[in-house]
């Protein structure tokens, strides 16, 4: 475990949503652990008119019903509020961060700036930090969505490179800080067993699904104008795909890693029109049913505009044009109001080269690795086992690795391990400017064909697993998505 190290960390936009649900929460959940400790001081800032008692009291009735289940101890908690201190302040005029800089001269430590504000906020935040003369050696955290598209992030990104250096810059993919996705890293260059395998010899197809069965949840007017393809592919699925096709690198430094993830973007075949109308599946959830209850369709969702066409379901075919992966199909498909939560990584082997034992033998995916990210973490191998008795008939068995059996340890939750890693300076689990940037620019003739082509997304039933056309993509390559496996 680290030490723990003073710093100061300045939230801004300490009322809003993501402070309350995630960012407070997680910090608390590490000083509860002692992985923080009390020598740190974390001033909130936001514009409501109130003192360091009325944001203890907002804190308490906002915060405290987001905390799991037995970690909340009084005593601990009341420590942790006496860490927070308030101020508040109208993030758009420069002119009053001098009251930041007067307030900050009294706390010590690695000052960190986390945003937790609408992107409209960044440039004058840090401009405001600038004129106040913050931003020397300090650390700003950015959350997405950074941009709707290619320009706008460049934009965000030209703003926020002005005043901070790239090392100084933490741009959140809240995946990157799963312990389950760590483990991807973990199971690939940590084992000498699949690496030989990983390539277009042994691997026919690779799918990467992130499904949830939660709707637009009363963020029905943030969803609208942001969709499946911003909210989830160009940022969590691409980061995903990243880590499951990129090369070893040299070594586990931020910038190694980093180098390699952005190889694999720079491979990924770019879509032109045609492609996007064949391989990319655009679909919107219809009334239906979820876990047994009757829930509305998208456009039901209070914040969603009416004829809204606004994708919550995206399936896409991807492929690598690199040495190691080219012709190997890869689907990514993400949905909201689907079937089941699950985040999984399927890798199907290419069949034996001749059916020695018997159709069945012959037959792809027979060798299939699930790596599920999400609930219940778990690696699955399976192969092909003969049935007991006379004759060869063969029955698919499978190898588990259950995590929460094998270690009892607690999961580390995604924001409490990337706020420390800000604290201490580890850049590696955050996105880099050419990353980012390198995702918007190949989703951008998505962005394009479906501005432009007319067609509306394709309607699934709420609980289902997405439109049929989904399956078909799929099936032209003579395979099925995992669920649809007999
Ligand atoms: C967020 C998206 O980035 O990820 C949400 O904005 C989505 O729409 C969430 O629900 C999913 O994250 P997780 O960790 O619950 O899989």
């Amino acid at each position: 475990m680290n030490t723990p190290l003073p710093y100061t960390f300045v939230l801004f936009g300490a009322t809003g949503d993501l402070s309350l649900r995630k960012v407070l929460p997680s910090l608390y959940r590490a000083f509860h652990t002692g992985k923080l400790g009390d020598e740190g001081r974390i001033l909130a800032v936001a514009r409501s008119p109130l003192d360091a008692a009325g944001y203890h009291d907002w804190a308490e009735k906002h915060v405290r019903p987001h905390l799991d289940e037995g970690i909340w101890v009084a005593g601990t908690w009341e420590r942790f509020l006496a860490l927070i201190d308030y101020l508040p302040l109208d993030l758009s005029r420069k002119e009053d961060y001098g009251v930041l800089a007067e307030r900050l001269e009294q706390y010590k430590g690695t000052r960190v700036f986390y945003l937790a504000t609408g992107p409209s906020l960044f440039a004058p935040i840090c401009e405001g930090l600038h004129h106040a003369n913050l931003n020397e050696g300090a650390r700003i955290v950015l959350e997405k969505p950074l941009g709707t598209d290619l320009k706008s992030s460049m934009a965000i990104n030209d703003a926020v490179g002005a005043i901070f250096t790239e090392a100084q810059i933490y741009r959140i993919d809240h995946y990157l800080g799963k312990e389950s996705v760590q483990n991807l890293l973990a199971l690939r260059f940590g084992n000498a067993l699949f690496e030989p395998l990983w390539r277009r010899e042994w691997i026919e197809s690779i799918q990467i699904t992130i499904a949830e069965e939660l709707g637009a949840e009363g963020r029905g007017d943030f969803y609208d104008q942001t969709g499946a393809l911003r909210d989830m592919v160009q940022n969590h699925l691409l980061q995903l795909l990243s880590i499951v096709a990129m090369e070893p690198p040299f070594s586990m430094t931020s910038d190694a890693v980093r180098d390699e993830k952005l190889r694999v973007l720079r491979s990924l075949r770019k879509l032109d029109e045609d492609q996007v109308g064949r391989d990319v599946v655009r679909g919107q959830y219809a009334a239906g049913a979820s876990k047994g209850v009757a829930v509305p369709g998208y456009l039901d969702e209070p914040g969603v505009h009416a004829n809204s066409e606004t994708e919550t379901f995206v399936a896409l075919k991807v492929e690598i044009d690199n040495w190691r992966w080219a012709g190997v199909p890869f689907f990514l498909r993400t949905g909201k109001r689907l079937a089941e939560r699950v985040a999984e990584i399927v890798v199907n082997f290419r069949p034996v080269p001749y059916p020695l034992l018997g159709p069945q033998s012959a037959r792809g995916g027979a060798n299939r690795l699930v790596i599920r990210l999400q609930p219940n973490e778990s690696i699955r191998l399976y192969c092909l086992a003969k049935q007991p008795g006379e004759g060869m008939h063969l029955q698919t068995v499978h190898l588990d690795l259950a995590f929460d059996q094998f270690f009892h340890a607690d999961r580390m939750d995604a924001y409490e391990r990337l706020l420390l890693d800000v604290i201490h300076g580890r850049l590696a689990l955050f996105v880099r400017r050419d990353e980012q940037e390198q995702a918007w620019r190949w989703v951008e003739p998505i962005q394009k064909y479906w501005a432009t082509s007319g067609k509306p997304p394709k309607r699934y039933a709420a609980g289902t697993w997405g439109p049929p056309a989904a399956s078909a993509l799929l099936a032209q390559h003579g395979t099925c998505w995992l669920e649809e496996e007999n």
